[in-house]
């Protein structure tokens, strides 16, 4: 990776990563990715409803046809919100005067008007694509790359569980947090006074892979943890088990900016659970969803103001983990301040995609070549601690194909909360 840039400037740098409005160069950076910005289960045939995504809103309905579609937010006649309308088989038509819109966008009704003027007017509509539970749009300009994929996911012989979640600040300090180990021993450990190495700057390493960061973490006794993280915005990781039936876990997350105060983080986890060993899952996890009854967000916002404290939280009734995250998080502020920032050793992983980001939003803004970012089999991660090997392609476990039951575990309460946020109106 070029060492060029100083961890000084890359402090100012990171600050042109965080705006991703229309218009604004991380925005348009971003636009030129495929990203999630919806649950498939969310949408049902014949609903329209109200996104923002990237401080932009849009309409996102599902036609009767079962197929999404993605449009303007507003109707060009006199602006009010399309989602109101109706769904005419896939046709949108708007509340107000009754104008009729393909989904491709074009005006092909317009009721009140003898001399109808429909081929002057029009909306933008974006290509969409559901896949393993979500919906993918591409908000940017020309022709959609196409959607890149990750078999591993697909099929392999187990279920895929979606477990996103919205935070209440800029995507990229999320986005930071998962390159930094060193967090762990404190934010999630209960006994904060003891730091148990797992991030000890020296033992770390970032090196800029064909799809962007692969970043490791050595043992003493030379055992690895790998995590791999996507340009822009993906991040690849094995996580410890969450349940005594499976013996590995893997995870894929999305950060997706809402605005630049408030982000998504679209989950996927694949576990190696079949039959009645995911049934008896299953079971635990709908159990879990009804019993988280606080959301966390609410609490985390509690305890930075001072009415809570993160020791005396009820673990049961909230999902301890997101709400340790959201205290570091968002207590950097909506929009962490870098400027002031001391980066040392145990920041390397931070550095290392802040460095990736510089070079390619400059070469971007200038029109030069930037990088086509892939991910092959080779890129995965890794940890210790596991059970049994997580299916890898062409090896044990991708065996069947039939593809991995997509299963929704979010908690009830997460899911009306992250609901609100996506359909909020942009802040003026
Ligand atoms: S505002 Fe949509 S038809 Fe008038
Ligand atoms: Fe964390």
């Amino acid at each position: 990776m070029a060492e060029t840039t100083s961890i000084a400037s890359l402090s100012n740098r990171a600050m042109e990563f965080v705006r991703t409005g229309p218009g604004m160069p991380a925005g348009r950076y971003l636009r030129q990715f495929w990203q999630p910005v919806y649950h498939s289960v969310d949408l049902a045939a014949g609903r329209a409803v109200k996104i923002r995504i990237m401080s932009q809103d849009f309409t996102l309905y599902r036609g009767q046809s079962g197929q999404p579609h993605l449009v303007d937010a507003r109707c060009p006649h006199r602006g009010t919100q399309l989602s109101s309308g109706w769904i005419e088989g896939d046709d949108l038509r708007c509340f107000y005067h009754g104008w009729k819109f393909a989904a491709d966008g074009s005006c092909i009704e317009q009721p009140a008007e003898e001399n109808a003027f429909c081929s002057k007017v029009s909306i933008a509509s974006y290509p969409v694509r559901e896949y393993l539970g979500f919906i993918f749009a591409f908000l940017g300009t020309g022709k959609a790359p196409e959607l890149p994929r990750h078999p591993e996911f697909e099929h392999f012989d187990g279920m895929v569980e979606i477990d996103s979640y919205s935070r209440d600040c800029n995507y990229f300090q999320n986005l930071e947090n998962a390159l930094d180990m060193s967090h762990i021993g404190f934010v999630h450990a209960d006994n904060a006074a003891v730091f148990k190495g797992v991030g000890l700057g020296r033992l770390l390493d970032a090196e800029e892979s064909n799809w962007g960061v692969t970043y490791g973490f050595t043992r003493a006794d030379g055992q690895r943890r790998v995590q791999q993280f996507g340009m822009p915005n993906i991040f690849y990781l094995t996580a410890l088990p969450t349940d005594a039936d499976v013996g590995w876990q893997e995870s894929m997350f999305w950060w997706v900016p809402l605005d630049d105060h408030r982000h998504m983080q679209f989950s996927l986890h694949r576990v190696p659970a079949q039959g009645k060993v995911a049934e008896r899952l299953h079971g635990r996890r709908q159990a879990r969803r009804g019993e988280i009854e606080v959301a966390h967000q609410d609490l985390a916002r509690d305890v930075l103001e001072g009415r809570a404290s993160l020791r005396d939280v009820d673990k049961k009734k909230v999902d301890l983990v997101r709400l340790q995250d959201d205290v570091a998080q968002v207590g950097q502020g909506l929009i962490a301040e870098r400027d002031g920032e001391h980066l040392g050793r145990g920041d390397i992983g931070v550095i290392a995609i802040r460095r990736l980001w510089t070079r390619e939003l400059g070469a971007f803004l200038k029109g030069r070549p930037t990088k086509k970012w892939q991910r092959d089999a080779a890129i995965g991660p890794r940890a210790w601690g596991l059970a049994g090997n997580p299916a890898r392609i062409g090896g044990q476990g991708m065996g069947t194909t039939k593809a991995a039951e997509v299963i929704d575990v979010r908690p009830h309460v997460e899911i009306a909360v992250q609901l609100k946020a996506l359909h909020a109106a942009v802040d003026k």
